[in-house]
Formats: C-alpha cells, structure tokens, sequence
C-alpha cells in the first residue's frame, strides 16, 4: 500500500514569488509534480510539466524561444498549452506529443499553480491577501526552502507560543506563553486569537512603536487549508483601545507565511511582512525583511531539527497539548481535502480535539 498523501492535490499553491518568475526558465517541484515556470513575452505566466514528451529531459534545461520552450536535448518546441509545435527532421508532428499545462494565475504578488484535477481550479479558492497590494500597506518578504514536510510549518505557525522560547531576543517573552487564546474553525478556516494586555513589548516590537511603556499585543492567525497563514499582529499602547476595536495608536502587520509543499519533506517556505505604519520608508521595509529573515531562521533551525528526529524516531507519535488546538485543526481541513480526492477512509491520524482539550 502507497504511503498516505501529506498534501491535497486539487489546491492552489505558491509556485513563486511574481518577481521570481520572467523570461529564464524557472525550475520548482509543487506537490511532487516537477514544473517550469516563465513568462510569456505579453507576461503571462505559464507553468508546464518539466519534462519532455520525447525523453524526459527537464524542459528546463532548454531555452525559451518566443513564448515557447525548446527542449535542451533534440530541440522538440512546446507552446504555452504544452502542445507540441516543431519536432527536428520532421514534417507532421505527432498529434499526442505534449506536455501537461498547469493552471496557473498571478495574484497577491505570488504565482499560484493548481497540481491537481484542472476542472476544478477555480480562481475564486485563492485566499484574499489584500494587503499585498493595497496601498496602505508596506513591505516585503522572501522564500526559504525547508527540509521538512510543509505541515511542520504549519505547526510552528498555529501556535506561536514557541515565540517565547525560539525567538526569545525579537518577539517572544514570558508573558505570551501565559496568556489565554481561543481556537474556532469554519469549513476551510482555522483562527487563533490570543490578546496579551498591559505587558512590556518585547524587543522586535518595541522598536516598531517607537515608544515605551506597556502594551497590548495581538495575535490573530487565520489559516486557509491547505498552507495560507496570515498573521494579524501588532501592539498598541496599553489601555488605548486596541481590544475593543481602535488600533489608531499602535502598529500592525499582516504576516503572511506560504509554506507550499514540494515533497513530502521539502517545503517552499514563502513570507512576507506588510506593515501600517512608516509605509513610505524603504529603510523600515529593508530593516523588518532583515529581522523577520533572522526570526525565520531561527524556526527553520528547529522544525528541520525536528523532522530529522522524527525520520530517526518513525515509531514514535506526538503528544498534544492545549496549545496545539489550533494546528490541529489545520491539520484535520488538510485531512479533509486529502479524503476527499483520494475517497479513503479517514485514517484516525487525526487525534480528536476533545482529546486535546482535555
Ligand atoms: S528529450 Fe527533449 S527533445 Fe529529446
Ligand atoms: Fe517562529
């Protein structure tokens, strides 16, 4: 019996940033399904399989000619719907010779590739991040491959308590670990929201508000299955408003994290930092991207740590703790999108929350 999938096929994935993405042949592996990612000379972006119908040559080591790549092994040219349009030394060609054409849409700054069924690649299932490109926000962000499966990740993002003990000298401290949160969930959505109230800012954060004093912080982490995260963070001065709705005197960011599977123990790690305030300094936008890289690093360190462990240990299960009730949730809409596709029954390796919260 094939091993169970760890990711859902019919989603949409970030295959690239917008910028990654032009007239050179991109390589990427989404969802174990080998693509080469470019552009067309009007800008679309295309994505095909990254092999060629003739020898399975990566189509990626060709060269693109017009809107078309030219194989690098016997020169056989594909067009951007992966049909076959020249073969050397040959009049007709032959009418199945193609590769496969992923649906493929720019949006939010990223490029989004569909690796399963493309009758079902509706545009509308990408989620919102309208802070990418509204105007009132700032920033900017980066890609780190990880050598991890994609929902260890997510893990490390549905609960940010680890901030207090991984990131300890920017964002964490003591009292983040202590304070109450709630986890809800709708059909394809998981929220976590912990507010921590009249307490010192840490390090990270109080840089970014520029006065002293005590806070209130928040946290509110909106999962979209299979892999969007935004984070809506920010502090504002204690007792100013934020819990009941006025953040006029604080600072916020969305923080958006993108962890797209590309095997089950390889991750593209997408990020990205959009901020409320100082929007017109490209110093704060390059500091914060310098900061976050540093954090980002730091989780990285632990979560490859931890799947070496767990490839050492195949035996061994977790354990769940209160504070995994939003991860777990995550995990059981991905779950649900892999029955599904695949119409197997529910394994039971999804722990059941009222375990959890036990
Ligand atoms: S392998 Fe691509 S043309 Fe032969
Ligand atoms: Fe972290």
């Amino acid at each position: 019996m094939s091993a169970r999938p760890t990711f859902p096929m019919n989603a949409w994935y970030v295959a690239a940033w917008d910028a990654e993405v032009g007239r050179k042949l991109l390589s990427r592996t989404i969802c174990n399904e080998p693509m080469v990612l470019y552009r067309q000379t009007n800008g679309n972006a295309v994505a095909l399989a990254d092999a060629c119908w003739h020898r399975l040559v990566p189509l990626s080591l060709g060269t693109l000619v017009g809107d078309e790549v030219r194989c690098g092994y016997h020169g056989l040219r594909f067009n951007a719907d992966g049909r076959c349009t020249h073969m050397p030394s040959q009049d007709t060609i032959n009418p199945s010779a193609c590769v496969r054409s992923y649906p493929i849409i720019e949006r939010h700054r990223f490029i989004w590739v569909w690796p399963g069924d493309p009758a079902l690649a509706d545009p509308a299932l990408i989620p919102d991040l309208t802070w990418m490109t509204d105007a009132k926000w700032a920033g900017d962000g980066s890609m780190v491959e990880v050598k991890a499966d994609y929902r260890l990740v997510l893990d490390n993002l549905m609960d940010l308590t680890h901030e207090t003990y991984v990131h300890a000298s920017s964002i964490g401290n003591e009292a983040l670990a202590e304070a109450p949160f709630d986890a809800v969930h709708g059909e394809t959505t998981a929220t976590v929201r912990r507010w921590v109230l009249n307490e010192e800012a840490p390090a990270f954060w109080a840089a970014q508000l520029g006065k002293p004093g005590p806070v209130d912080r928040w946290q509110i982490i909106h999962f979209k299955a299979p892999s969007v995260i935004a984070l809506d963070v920010g502090v504002a001065p204690a007792g100013s408003g934020a819990p009941e709705g006025d953040r006029s005197q604080g600072v916020g960011m969305w923080v958006i994290h993108i962890p797209t599977p590309s095997t089950a123990q390889h991750t593209y790690y997408f990020w990205c930092h959009m901020r409320n305030y100082r929007i017109n300094e490209q110093r704060v936008t390059r500091e914060v991207l310098q900061a976050a890289g540093g954090i980002l690093h730091e989780d990285e360190t632990i979560i490859e740590a931890q799947q070496q462990a767990m490839n050492r240990l195949p035996d061994r299960d977790f354990y769940n703790l209160s504070i995994d009730a939003g991860s777990l949730w995550a995990r059981r809409l991905i779950d649900q999108m892999i029955d599904k596709e695949t119409s197997e029954q529910p394994t039971g390796e999804v722990i059941a929350l009222k375990e959890v919260r036990a």
